[in-house]
């Protein structure tokens, strides 16, 4: 942070009044709130939450839309000052929320890469992206260890093992940030501490470990990403040992701002501090004086805004703690330079030609090969060569929208071709190289006919989840005992499944295997999945067998490496499970993972 940042930052801050100052810690929902009211009330920041779009969603929409509120900012007279506001969405796999963008693969397929070069490369193009919408702020990358796999947001971690977390981390915000000129973005590192370590792996649950294994497992990505400057922090929604993160003064103002020295800002949760206090205005100066700076709220915030000025007023929340997060925000808007950027409509990369262009999508589609893990090849069946005659079934074959998942197009993703524009599903990449190839008519592969099919490519797996809605629990005894430990509320949602045997959740998937193996056709089956599965029953049913995560838009990267233009280079950055019940992490595991971290043939 340069000098120059710390004095004009001061300059603002002693112009500023307590209203403008508490308006500058209120992000709130672009749904609920207009350009006036961004001025008349000094709004900091806006977001747009999963699936949340102006318009049609195109390019010209966003950049009308930011330009709207950035113009309302800018205005100075003498009730107001001009200072701009930055807005922030989920881009967490590519600029995913909006249309025909490139959709990367999701962390966990990231995290088979091992390849933080590549990780970094990710992330520039992922902001030139986003700033083609003339957005500032992407929400990303989330550094979360998960260590339990019924977790809904395990696709969201590169690994189970911090090791791997910390080699992208540093290199992901660099990439996102560039120099904080023209080409970058701000950074978001998510969700301050502990988000992947929740009991049975419940979303907004209680990381229930000693804090020697808080800071070795779940902090230490956080390191490198302030070591490369980044420029914000989320607070998770999950609890340490039954305290909410969100309250916590000890993690985000002793340890996160202190003691690991972060200067950026400090952001909750969507509606983060909710869950503090069954009053609001209690909650409010609960999150506040943890050291909360500014705060995501989805509805409510002229009561916040109400809450906060009583408090200030009272005592109960002191000035000194408003003037630091407000310090703390204009630092991140001014390191950034947003106070030099032209209008959104105006800056270079607006409604760029680069936006999901080709050379965009070449990039996606290395990190889909490189994120290939092969579990199982009999007989060395793959790589399949382009001339044989290839049945391609499942129910996930021909899906863009379920091969890119959760946070894509909306929350909680999308089915079929339709909203995915742009990109292959993986039955077209396999078309487009493979003349010989026919998608099973039905998609379940009883059409296979060993004197027209020399092989089968079964596309298995998940539909598309997000946050809770992807947690796999047996009935609600777990989350019953977590809620209980916790101080404060935890916000349940309906969960993707009850089990982590896929052929139990999915039995469709095994029922396209066997119909096809049953009648000699040997199945090579590719797994779209936002975490591994016991899957025992389908790997020995089929003569090959490929993780293929969440791989996004460009399914051309699966055709490479079945068909042999690439190798298998990918490496588990998560042990596979042998049976049900056992967190299948590194080293908690009980017994034998069926396939250890780091495997990939
Ligand atoms: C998620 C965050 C996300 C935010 C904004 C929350 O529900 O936990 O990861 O950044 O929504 O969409």
């Amino acid at each position: 942070m340069s000098a120059d940042v710390g004095t004009r930052v001061e300059t603002l801050l002693e112009k500023m009044t307590l209203a403008q100052k508490i308006g500058q810690m209120v992000q709130a929902e672009r749904q609920v709130i207009g350009p006036e009211e961004v001025k008349a009330w000094h709004i900091g920041s806006v977001l747009s939450g999963g699936g949340s779009c102006p318009g049609e969603n195109t390019l010209r929409d966003w950049v009308e839309m930011n330009d709207a509120y950035w113009a309302a900012s800018m205005q100075e007279d003498d009730e107001h000052l001009a200072i701009p506001i930055i807005y922030g969405i989920d881009a967490v796999h590519g600029n995913n929320n909006v249309r025909g963008a490139t959709v990367f693969p999701h962390n966990i397929g990231l995290g088979a890469t091992r390849d933080p070069d590549l990780l970094e490369r990710i992330a520039g193009v992922t902001a030139k992206e986003v700033l083609a919408t003339g957005v500032d702020w992407t929400f990303a990358p989330t550094l979360a260890v998960a260590r339990d796999y019924r977790w809904g947001r395990t696709y969201e971690s590169y690994s189970e093992d911090p090791a791997v977390v910390c080699s992208y981390s540093g290199r992901f915000v660099r990439g996102l940030q560039g120099d904080l000129g023209t080409d970058g973005v701000v950074a978001c590192v998510k969700h301050w501490v502990g988000d992947g370590g929740t009991q049975y792996g419940i979303e907004q649950g209680d990381t229930r470990v000693s804090e020697a294994e808080l800071r070795d497992r779940h902090m230490a990505p956080y390191v490198p990403a302030i070591g490369a400057g980044a420029l914000s922090v989320m607070v998770s929604f999950n609890s340490w040992n039954g305290d909410k993160c969100h309250g916590h003064k000890y993690l985000v103002t002793d340890v996160l701002k202190r003691e690991l020295g972060f200067l950026g800002c400090v952001i909750s949760d969507w509606d983060g501090i909710d869950y503090l206090s069954d009053s609001y205005f209690e909650a409010t100066a609960l999150g506040v004086n943890a050291g909360i700076d500014m705060f995501m709220i989805s509805e409510q915030w002229k009561s916040f805004v109400e809450h906060l000025s009583a408090h200030v007023s009272r005592g109960t929340v002191a000035m000194e703690r408003i003037d630091d997060a407000v310090r703390r925000i204009l630092r991140m808007k001014l390191a950034f330079g947003l106070f030099e950027k032209p209008r959104p409509a105006e800056r270079y990369w607006s409604v760029h030609d680069s936006y999901g262009s080709r050379e965009h999508r070449e990039v996606a589609r290395e990190a889909v090969r490189k994120s290939l893990v092969l579990l199982k090849n009999e007989g060395a069946l793959l790589p399949l060569s382009k001339d044989q005659r290839i049945l391609v079934a499942g129910k996930n074959a021909d899906n863009r929208g379920h091969q890119c998942g959760g946070f894509t197009v909306a929350w909680q993703g999308t089915s079929g071709n339709e909203f995915v524009e742009g990109g292959t599903s993986i039955w077209e990449g396999i078309r487009a190289v493979a003349p010989g190839a026919v998608m099973s008519s039905d998609g379940s592969g009883k059409d296979a006919d060993p004197d027209l099919h020399d092989v089968a490519i079964v596309v298995i797996g998940e539909k598309p989840y997000a946050e809770g809605m992807g947690d796999l629990r047996t009935g609600d005894d777990d989350v019953v005992k977590a809620g209980s430990q916790i101080h404060g509320s935890l916000k349940v949602l309906e969960p993707y499944g009850g089990t982590t045997v896929l052929s139990e959740l999915h039995p469709e998937d095994l029922e396209t295997i066997t119909a096809i193996a049953s009648k000699e056709v040997p199945v090579v089956t590719v797994m779209v999945s936002g975490r591994p599965l016991v899957t025992n029953l389908e790997l020995d049913a089929s003569t090959a067998f490929v993780a293929a995560w969440l791989p996004g838009s460009e399914g051309q990267g699966v055709a490479d490496v079945l068909l042999g233009d690439h190798p298998f280079t990918g490496r588990l950055s998560f042990s596979w499970p042998q049976r049900p019940g056992t967190p299948g992490s590194l080293g908690d595991a009980e017994g034998e993972p069926r396939f250890p971290f780091g495997y990939g043939l």
